[in-house]
């Protein structure tokens, strides 16, 4: 342990910066060992702080050498400034001056991917969120925003392509044959949108006119073995911007707008202006290696990263706890043009699903943290599903509130009032409540409070009167940060059910309708609806209205009647799931007291049905037919058994597999499609619901099912259909998986984003000797600790892996531990990421949880990074 620990930054101590910097002039002169960075920066106080007589303290990094200070055309000797581990202080400057600083870095050497660093042969960049001090001496704040010029120098043979934000201005020759390049970006910025690519790289151009008829050249940079799978995500960015045009009125604003794939990065991708960078694994595609979930994730992030450029670059946040004022609403922007590009409901029952398993688990944990969170040790730490998903929930929330028409006249005010500004929550709320009159005050609740909160329901009616009244009771549970809770505005989207399914037209405030959106502020509320013939049976939180949990006793035919026909289809499958959930419990508590599993499935009944009927959506039906997941039923558990769970899972797998045999055959004749491969929503259909017929017709003694799954193995033309096959195989012990997975590698050595889903099937696969697998996978040659895509795809494999990682020896929680102490080094962000599995262990069942804590301990006491440190500390506090 170090001697002083990292301290924590509140929201609550925000001042605005003491200097601002109306102008950067940034010169890199790249070199494969040192790169000299050059700064102007045109600065004077800023009139808004009051005291004149403050010092200037620029945020450096530790890996970030000064060679030259000058204020003016003075340079300053040492006893002029002072520099420490992250700051340089200089006491005393003028008003308005220009400051120039001569650094020296070294992106080869940069294992933790923030600022300037290597991945393969090229140059590349990554600032957000305080990336920037990483490449110079800087205010490194969002709201410093500054007008940038970026000269790029390097040796040409190398380096032909050179880029930064904004225009090419110049290009020429240096004394010494090198070549350099001016980019000028007239949009003021934040540093952390800064972007520099250099390296031998291969373009794709297109063009996209806009509304108002100006001519946007778009380029996308790969190296040149990847140039045949961008075709995907340029089509991707073109429906993009069309969208952003006709939903928000949003139009592009530069001449250019450039895309870089990168092979080593430690996100998804980021938006710096004009010049977005992506991890290669969420640009590229082809359909011989790319499955469809990542022809949607392409797009989906091509869309986010894209629809940042007004909700993040042209409104930017004040700082860094407003980070949801761009995430959540970025997100919702994002999944609202998937669900137009495809199906609205298959949409959103994959966020919902998201959202339940993986927010609502950090939201319970010792990370939880409010939508706007109001302290922080690492701000990497931050960029959270709570901040992203639950973010974008805030947000649609607002839209159901205002409704579609007022929403946009709330966002068309926020952009307006606020373009070039970097602003906070409360704008965006107070322009979405001065647009359309809607009094939100009760509501941003959401952005303060964190944990989910449970809304109790209860139910009476009487036949008499015709009156049918529920009961809706909320409480947010206590989390670590956050000892009292308070009751939250809750939009409720409902209807009622008649005993047969048919939709009750009530009244409810004197308005008839089939659904209602009831507004439950108080902490128990009564909601009285008359002219109700029969007992109906509410369906309730339609199209998921509210990120929270409901308890409401439903019977079994009730959700059998939700599931085959609530007219709102999200809550067809949410019914499903309910049901599964029940009976799966009945199961995990036997397999937890040991006994022998049996269960009178009525979900089967169900499923019955819904296999016989031709009129559904084959995407809805594969969805209906996912059982909830081993992390979904880990939220779910007051106390997690991860082996019982995974043995009621596979119990109950196999029981509807049997059960079902023959129609699992039918449909995966039915949905086989023959022809070229095409990633448009109605074959994704055919794909998924072909794909889960054949995942539980393995688990039947079907000798053809074994063929199938086979022949579709090496004769598939896409990813989708043969890596569906191979994950089908090897988690249902197929006898050939081991030879499959071994012709797969074979098959696909020379394509990483093929290795990466090779690697994290293997690192996955349960088995006996699942640990000394996975170390084998390390040794692998396929794999590399420095690329932040393997080693989440083995050690984030692993953690998923419950026969490895739940071994009762303990033995996977010291392996992932010594990773962890590893990576805390090389790449703490990674390493802080991976942490995750480790951060339940208080909810693990207490043999397990203990040896988990221990694991915990033994980190604790290692000399770690703030981003690592962060997270173990308050695990275990
Ligand atoms: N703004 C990027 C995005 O959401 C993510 C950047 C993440 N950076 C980080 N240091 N965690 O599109
Ligand atoms: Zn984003």
């Amino acid at each position: 342990m170090k001697d002083s620990q990292p301290s924590t930054i509140y929201l609550k101590d925000y001042q605005v910066p003491p200097y601002l910097i109306d102008k950067t002039e940034l010169t890199f002169d790249l070199d494969e060992t040192t790169t000299v960075v050059t700064s102007r920066l045109h600065m004077r106080r800023n009139p808004e702080f009051g005291l004149s007589t403050t010092p200037l303290v620029l945020d450096s990094g530790v890996d970030v050498k000064l060679i030259a200070l000058a204020i003016d055309d003075y340079t300053l000797p040492e006893e002029e400034y002072r520099l420490s581990e992250n700051q340089l202080i200089i006491s005393a400057t003028p008003d308005v001056f220009i400051l120039t600083c001569e650094t020296l870095i070294e992106p080869q050497n940069n294992t933790r991917l923030e600022g300037l660093y290597r991945s393969s042969s090229m140059f590349c960049t990554q600032c957000e969120a305080e990336g920037f001090r990483h490449i110079t001496f800087y205010l490194d704040r969002p709201d410093v925003m500054s007008i940038f010029t970026t000269t790029i120098i390097g040796d040409e043979s190398r380096y032909p392509v050179m880029l930064s934000n904004g225009n090419e201005i110049e290009r020429g020759k240096t004394d010494e044959g090198k070549t350099f390049v001016v980019w000028h970006d007239p949009f003021p910025k934040p540093a952390y949108l800064f972007a520099l690519v250099a390296g031998d790289l291969e373009v794709k151009n297109d063009v996209f006119v806009t509304q108002s008829n100006k001519e946007v050249k778009l380029q996308i940079f790969t190296e040149s073995h990847n140039l045949d799978k961008v075709d995907y995500a340029m089509e991707a960015l073109k429906r993009s911007m069309r969208w952003d045009e006709t939903a928000y009125g949003r139009e592009y604003d530069l001449d250019i707008f450039m895309i870089v794939a990168v092979d080593d990065f430690n996100m998804g991708a980021m938006e710096n202006k004009g010049l977005n960078i992506f991890n290669s694994s969420c640009l590229l595609a082809s359909p011989k290696t790319t499955t469809d979930d990542s022809y949607l994730r392409v797009e989906a992030i091509v869309a986010h990263e894209y629809f940042h450029n007004w909700s993040g670059n042209r409104v930017t946040c004040r700082d860094w706890f407003q980070l949801s004022l761009k995430e959540g609403f970025t997100v919702f922007r994002d999944q609202s043009f998937s669900a137009d590009m495809h199906s609205e409901t298959v949409k959103r029952v994959e966020d919902v699903s998201f959202l339940r398993t993986a927010q609502f688990a950090e939201d319970a944990g010792p990370m939880a943290h409010p939508v706007r969170p109001a302290s922080f040790i690492e701000i990497s730490n931050f960029y959270t599903l709570t901040v992203y998903e639950k973010g974008s929930e805030i947000v649609r929330m607002i839209h159901t509130l205002l409704g579609a028409e007022k929403f946009r006249a709330g966002s068309d005010l926020y952009f307006e009032r606020h373009d070039g500004q970097a602003v906070t929550c409360d704008d965006f709320v107070s322009a979405m409540e001065d647009a359309s009159g809607v009094d939100l005050t009760h509501f941003k609740r959401w952005y303060s409070q964190s944990g989910t909160p449970v809304i109790e329901v209860t139910d009476e009616f009487d036949a008499a009167s015709g009156v049918y009244r529920l009961t809706m009771t909320q409480h947010t549970p206590e989390t670590a940060a956050q000892p009292v809770t308070l009751p939250l505005h809750i939009p409720v989207k409902m209807g009622l059910l008649d005993p047969n399914g048919q939709e009750i037209s009530a009244y409810f405030n004197g308005q008839e309708s089939q659904e209602h959106v009831l507004h439950l502020t108080a902490e128990s509320q009564v909601f009285e609806f008359t002219g109700v013939t029969t007992q109906p049976v509410p369906s309730l939180f339609r199209s998921f209205s509210a990120p929270i949990k409901l308890r409401y006793d439903y019977s079994s035919e009730d959700l059998l009647l939700l599931m085959s026909s609530d007219s709102d289809g999200f809550n067809r499958w949410s019914a499903a799931q309910q049901l599964a959930v029940n009976e799966l419990t009945v199961l995990i508590n036997q397999a937890i007291a040991k006994q022998a599993l049996s269960i009178d499935s009525q979900l089967v009944k169900g499923f019955k049905n819904l296999l016989e009927n031709k009129e559904l959506d084959p995407a809805m039906v594969a969805l209906i037919l996912a059982l909830p997941s081993q992390a979904y039923l880990s939220e779910l558990a007051e106390t997690i058994y991860p082996a019982a769970i995974k043995e009621a899972r596979g119990f109950f797998k196999k029981l509807i597999a049997k059960e079902l045999e023959e129609d699992f055959g039918r449909l995966y004749r039915e949905h086989h499609l023959e022809g070229e491969y095409s990633p448009q929503a109605k074959d994704i259909a055919h794909r998924s619901l072909k794909n889960m017929a054949l995942s539980y017709w393995l688990e039947t003694d079907s000798e053809l099912a074994h063929q199938t799954v086979k022949t579709q193995f090496e004769s598939a033309n896409n990813m989708t259909d043969q890596f569906a096959a191979l994950s089908s195989a090897v988690h249902s012990q197929h006898e050939d998986a081991e030879n499959m997975l071994a012709s797969f590698y074979e098959q696909w050595q020379h394509e990483p984003l093929v290795v990466i889903k090779w690697l994290m099937l293997s690192a996955n696969q349960e088995a006996a000797d699942a640990l000394s697998r996975v170390k084998g996978l390390m040794e692998h040659e396929a794999f590399d600790l420095k690329n932040p895509n393997k080693v989440r795809s083995v050690l984030g494999g692993f953690g998923q892996n419950v026969s490895g990682f739940h071994h009762e020896d303990g033995s996977g929680y010291a392996f992932l531990a010594d990773q962890i102490i590893v990576l805390n080094k090389l790449n703490p962000q990674i390493a802080s990421r991976l942490c995750t599995p480790l951060t339940r262990w208080k909810k693990l069942q207490p043999e397990l949880g203990q040896k988990m804590k221990g694991q915990l301990e033994r980190i604790l006491k290692e000399d770690l990074s703030k981003d690592v440190y962060e997270v173990i500390s308050k695990c275990l506090a």
